[in-house]
This record gives structure tokens, sequence and C-alpha cells, in this order.
């Protein structure tokens, strides 16, 4: 800044985020507790089988719903409750290996998450055999699921003002960045992979079709009475108070509990209820025309239509 200009209000509050919580990488913030730069380049060559799944989502999208929907389509033994493995071992991170698994050890099927933008992920998802579920929010509701997530996670910069925050989301100074890069990018290269989008507000409005098109994409025939299984054990209440299914196994290292809970509200439009009418304007007008442009009709109420 030269002496004599003032900086635009908006610029000072999404200042740039401490290196402590966040680096940035190929033009994209990670978190440096839980990975490096060397581990992500190294994704690029990360072995690729045709049977896998990939589960990707910008952060605060549904991720956690989403790998449990797929757990319970794969594992019979999470249907009937037979079996004791956590989520976070059911359909790890790829790029936060945080309980240090061999990846190249899993039998496959194999289920994987991860928030990576669409230039990141290993080169051999681009033979476009492996499967890749794409699943998005409408990005009010993410900024507010993500401002009441980083109380919880104990490694995030405590923004404690919503303006800030959202001036950080608004400009991507957050982690994985920009929610319009991300989503923009896998869509517009949805072409080189093998890609199934769905949207946090239509398993939210219909959970039985958004599983029975997961279902069809992934080649997995299930009885009327598994997915109706699969429908009831993914409902927020149930998975709420299972320890499985709602990351309180993680360690208290990287979430605080007292502060707040993974599964949060899982509603549809959430973000009436924290942003000021100016601050959706304001919102809008930076990422109304790009969304516009979007393969989404986006819903921001859980009465709009779909
Ligand atoms: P809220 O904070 O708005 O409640 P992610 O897993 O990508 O971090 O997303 C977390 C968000 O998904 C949280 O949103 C959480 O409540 C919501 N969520 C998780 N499981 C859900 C479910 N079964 N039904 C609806 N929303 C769910």
């Amino acid at each position: 800044m030269t002496f004599g200009t003032l900086p635009q209000t908006n610029e000072v509050l999404a200042m740039q985020p401490s290196e402590k919580y966040l680096f940035k990488h190929k033009g994209n913030y990670f978190q440096p507790d839980l990975v490096t730069a060397e581990y992500i380049d190294s994704l690029e060559d990360f072995e690729i089988r045709d049977s896998d799944v990939f589960l990707v989502t910008y952060p605060k999208s549904g991720t956690i719903w989403s790998q449990n929907i797929l757990s319970l389509i794969h594992h019979e033994g999470h249907r009937d409750g037979t079996e004791d493995t956590d989520l976070l071992d059911r359909v790890p991170f790829l790029e936060y290996n945080i309980r240090n698994m061999d990846f190249d050890k899993r039998p496959s099927p194999r289920l994987f998450s991860s928030h990576l933008p669409y230039y990141l992920v290993p080169k051999g998802l681009r033979n476009g055999r492996a499967k890749i579920i794409y699943v998005a929010r409408n990005p009010k509701d993410v900024m507010i699921s993500f401002y009441h997530f980083s109380k919880c996670a104990v490694k995030f910069e405590e923004v404690e003002d919503f303006g800030v925050f959202m001036e950080r989301f608004l400009s991507g100074k957050v982690l994985d960045s920009l929610w319009l890069d991300h989503i923009e990018g896998w869509c517009a290269h949805r072409g080189d992979f093998n890609i199934l989008f769905l949207t946090y507000e239509e398993m939210k409005k219909d959970l039985g079709s958004a599983v029975l098109k997961i279902c069809n994409f992934l080649g997995k025939r299930l009885s009327e009475e598994e997915l109706a299984d699969v429908v009831e054990k993914a409902g927020f209440d149930k998975m709420k108070m299972d320890r499985r299914t709602n990351y309180t196994t993680l360690s208290t290292d990287i979430l605080d509990f007292s502060k707040g809970t993974f599964l949060r509200k899982g509603t549809v439009g959430d973000w009436k209820n924290t942003m000021t009418v100016a601050q959706s304007e304001r919102f809008d007008s930076v990422f109304k025309e790009r969304m516009d442009k979007l393969p989404f009709k986006f819903c921001w109420d859980i009465n709009d239509e779909l």
C-alpha cells in the first residue's frame, strides 16, 4: 500500500490469512499441520484402480453425509450394524491421511474423500474409469457452516467477526480457497473424468432419489429394503447420535467438541439466520455473475423448487 492511499474496507477485512493456519500451494490453501506441499505433489502419481470411488467436495458441502452414504451403500456390515468402523477409516481423505493408512493395501473397491481442486487430483483419474461423485451446496450455507466450523476446528484461525469471515470466503482466503474456482474447475473439466454431480439440496429434498442416483452411477444394485436402510441411517439425527458417523472419534487436537459439532444444523437456508440483507447483497454482487454460468440450479431455501 502506498502512503496516502487508503485500502478498500473489504480488502482490509479480507487480509491474508496467517501462514500459521493456512499455506498456499499451486493456488490452493491447505492446512499446514495436516499435509505438506510434497505430499500434495506426490498425489499426481498416486495409483488409481478402476474400481476406486472418489467423493469430491468443497468443505462444508455435505462431505460427511456423502461419506456415510457411500459407506452404507458399499458395506453391508455398516448397514446392519455388525461392523464398528469409523467413516474416516471407510472413506478416508486422500490429501489428509490423518490415520496414516497404507492406501495401497486397502481392498477394492476403495472409497476416498477429497477437497482437492480438479488440477491436483491423481492423473490416473483422467482415464475415466474410476468414479467421482461431486457434491455441491449453495455457497451461502457453505459459508455459514464454515464460519461455525472454524470455531471448533482447533487449527483454524478463529475469525470471530462474521463480516471479516465473509470477506475471507468471498476472496478465497480460506481452506481450499475460492468456492467458485473449485466448482467451476470441476464443472469445466467434467469431460476429463467419470463424474456424477449432486447437490446437498437435492439430497435434503429427496434422499431416496439421490441414493438411487448414486447406486446407479456406481453400478450397485440394492434391494428396496437395503435402500430404505441407507436412507434411514443417513438421516441427520441418526448420524449425529452415532459416533462412527459424526467424527467425534477425531483427536481433540483437531476438533474441540466443546465449541461445536460437525453435524450442526443440516438444513437449507440457514444463512438467513446470520447474514444481513446488506451482506447477502454484497455476496451476490461478488458471486452471482459467475454462479449464473454454472450448470446447477441452486436452492437457497428449503421451500424453493429444485
Ligand atoms: P451445517 O453446518 O450447515 O449444519 P462437511 O461434511 O462437508 O464438512 O459438511 C458439513 C455440513 O453438512 C454441516 O452443515 C452438517 O450439519 C451437514 N450434514 C452432515 N450430515 C448431514 C445429514 N445427514 N443431513 C443433512 N446435513 C448434514
